[in-house]
């Protein structure tokens, strides 16, 4: 059987779990090579031993320009070229504005924000060379409105998504395209620590319209169709993957409003 993305050299960054994870066994299913680059040495090689074949794991702080330069460098010498980048990476952070320190805002910025920003220069080399290139970056439904408690985060997330619009300006005469994907409420280990039943958690979930969290393979499944060649007019783009959270807010004395608590759809 051939697959989307057959012989494709991919990286996923925070590939060990999470939307990360679900990132790794899509493009892997789709048939590419795909790299696992994270900072949980142990969860990535365990992954990548359990899917096999064509995953491997390789330890990237994303905020480290050198580990980037040092994973394109031998990514290079081994395949000769590099065709998908999912900067997936990324820590939430929730905090009123004014207990918000420098030191909290800046380690929010620099894995969210410069860790994709140096991720997109290091590759950018390769692709550019070989005229040929997908990025998508992970922002979130914060990267398209506001929330209380999500100063650093937002920021970064905002920051993301108008990073991706430069991104895919700059490189677009080189034949390559980048796009923002922004999740909503997705059942991962950063939104749900606990492991609580999605049921549990979806009967409190009256401020989506779709009244229920994501399955991380649903935004995975929006990631492998944006690196495929079925997207291949697709760039400067960001896709909302949030059951409707950022269209609007709900007016619950009005006609038309979603189900009753406690319902899913
Ligand atoms: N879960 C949600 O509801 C949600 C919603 C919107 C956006 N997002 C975004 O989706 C992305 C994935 O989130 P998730 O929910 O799977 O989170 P997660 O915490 O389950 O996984 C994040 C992964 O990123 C890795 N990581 C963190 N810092 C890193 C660094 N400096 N270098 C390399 N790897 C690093 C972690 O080790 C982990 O494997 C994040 O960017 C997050 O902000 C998540």
């Amino acid at each position: 059987m051939t697959g989307k993305l057959d012989g494709r050299v991919a990286i996923v960054t925070g590939g060990a779990r999470g939307m990360g994870e679900a990132t790794v066994r899509r493009l892997a299913n789709d048939g590419a090579i795909v790299v696992i680059a994270d900072m949980l040495d142990n969860d990535g090689k365990v992954l990548a031993e359990e899917i096999g074949g064509n995953v491997a794991y390789y330890h990237l702080d994303v905020r480290d320009e050198a580990q980037w330069h040092a994973l394109v460098a031998d990514l290079d010498t081994r395949f000769g070229r590099i065709d998908i980048l999912v900067n997936n990476a990324g820590i939430s952070h929730h905090m009123a504005l004014e207990e918000i320190s420098s030191a909290d805002a800046a380690r929010v910025i620099n894995i969210n924000l410069i860790g994709p920003m140096m991720g997109m220069g290091a590759v950018a080399v390769v692709m550019k060379r070989r005229r040929a290139g997908v990025i998508v970056n992970i922002s979130s439904v914060d990267g398209l409105r506001g929330s209380n408690a999500k100063g650093a985060y937002a920021a970064s997330k905002w920051g993301l998504r108008g990073l991706s619009k430069v991104a895919a300006i700059e490189f677009g005469g080189h034949c390559i395209r980048v796009n923002s994907v922004h999740p909503g409420a997705i059942n991962t280990p950063m939104s749900n620590p606990t492991g609580s039943p999605v049921d549990a958690i979806n009967a409190r979930m009256t401020m989506v319209p779709m009244h229920r969290m994501a399955d991380p393979d649903e935004v995975a499944a929006v990631t492998a169709f944006l690196v495929s060649d079925d997207a291949s007019y697709v760039s400067g783009a960001e896709i909302a993957v949030d059951g409707a959270w950022s269209a609007g807010y709900i007016q619950p004395m009005l006609p038309g409003a979603p189900l009753q608590l406690g319902d899913t759809q």
